[in-house]
């Protein structure tokens, strides 16, 4: 079955041809970062703007690079929710049309279910149940996925993201957006016991996340330097945040599969690209015995393949929509 899947939920314009959810014909990913770059964080109304004018181009490119027609085709996907509403808008209707001019079956897709989904594209022998740690700049949750389109959450974050938390910190320190990749970068450099912060706990919920807390921290150290004219080493600062979100996302997933006795583990969304969290994984997983699974460094960003994975999963679940189907700002994981 070959779906062509559309993805614009935030500020990555993308197309795939994905066939039976696991090999990727063509994946398109028109990225609008260097413009949201200048204001230092996305801007929904140049986002939705910026879809509007790349889509046509984008879906025109991932079919001719699969070696397709519209008529080669068994479905549209698009994700649907959660994301910006003006962004999504643009996916969606333009899938509907689609959909309703070439006849083909839609299928809607949560955008966290496709970041999971990315994992059956690097990883094909990977099919549930699993535990999975779906971390991205918009959510922070640990799913228990007990089959493709039944997913439960766990633990999930109280204030900001993960992916929110490195930006936000990574902005304090001086770094362009989003910040955190460049954070993970310098990192790397730094010596990650230089500064001492918090691990913060969510009272009566182990599982869950808060992040605000560490991010403020960060932000206080800096302004507190800059007052009595102090250099801060911001390697050694980047190395010792990025240790404990880490520290905090590690300690609460391995929680989680301890109490479910899961012994697949999977890591998704933007911040799964995050270097130490990738090691301190691998190294607990290979101590204890579980199989780790990770998408490839090429597919933890936004794009339409990992739309396309999910898709068929969706499809195969009757869950299709007809023209009534509207983009949701927020909705749960678990509601599909
Ligand atoms: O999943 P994603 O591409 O978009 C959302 O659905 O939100 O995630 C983007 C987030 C951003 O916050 C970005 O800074 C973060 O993922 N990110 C990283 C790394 N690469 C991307 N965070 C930490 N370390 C990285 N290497
Ligand atoms: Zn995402």
């Amino acid at each position: 079955m070959k779906i062509l899947a559309i993805e614009s939920s935030c500020d990555e314009t993308a197309a795939a041809v994905v066939e039976n959810g696991r090999h990727v014909l063509s994946s398109v990913v028109a990225t609008q970062i260097e413009e949201h770059k200048l204001y230092g964080g996305v801007v929904p109304e140049i986002a939705s703007r910026r879809h509007c004018e790349s889509i046509v181009g984008v879906v025109r490119e991932a079919l001719e690079r699969a070696g397709c027609t519209l008529k080669d085709l068994d479905a549209v996907a698009v994700t649907y929710a959660p994301g910006l509403i003006g962004a999504l808008l643009v996916g969606v209707n333009f899938a509907k049309g689609l959909s309703l001019s070439a006849g083909l079956p839609l299928i809607p897709v949560h955008h966290l279910r496709s970041h999971i989904a990315s994992n059956y594209i690097t990883n094909p022998t990977l099919e549930p149940p699993f535990l999975c740690l779906v971390v991205s700049g918009g959510h922070s949750h640990i799913i228990e996925a007990t089959d493709y389109t039944a997913l439960r959450i766990l633990g999930k974050t109280r204030d900001d993201a993960a992916g929110e938390a490195f930006d936000k910190a990574a902005r304090a320190m001086g770094m362009p957006y989003p910040g955190g990749i460049h954070l993970d970068r310098l990192a790397e450099t730094g010596n990650d016991q230089a500064f001492r912060l918090p691990r913060p706990t969510v009272d009566g919920a182990p599982l869950d996340f808060s992040f605000s807390g560490l991010k403020t921290a960060v932000i206080n150290i800096l302004h507190n330097a800059k007052q009595k004219g102090e250099t801060i080493n911001t390697a050694d600062l980047a190395a010792s945040y990025r240790k404990a979100v880490v520290d905090c996302l590690v300690k609460n997933f391995l929680r989680a599969a301890d109490e479910t006795g899961h012994q697949k583990l999977v890591i998704a969304g933007g911040v799964s690209a995050n270097a130490l969290l990738r090691r301190r994984l691998k190294a607990e997983c290979s101590r204890t015995g579980r199989m780790l699974f990770m998408p490839d460094l090429s597919l933890t960003g936004d794009n339409a393949a990992m739309v396309g994975a999910q898709a068929y999963y969706e499809y195969r679940a009757g869950h299709t929509a007809g023209m009534e189907l509207n983009a949701c700002a927020q909705r749960a994981i678990d509601l599909g």
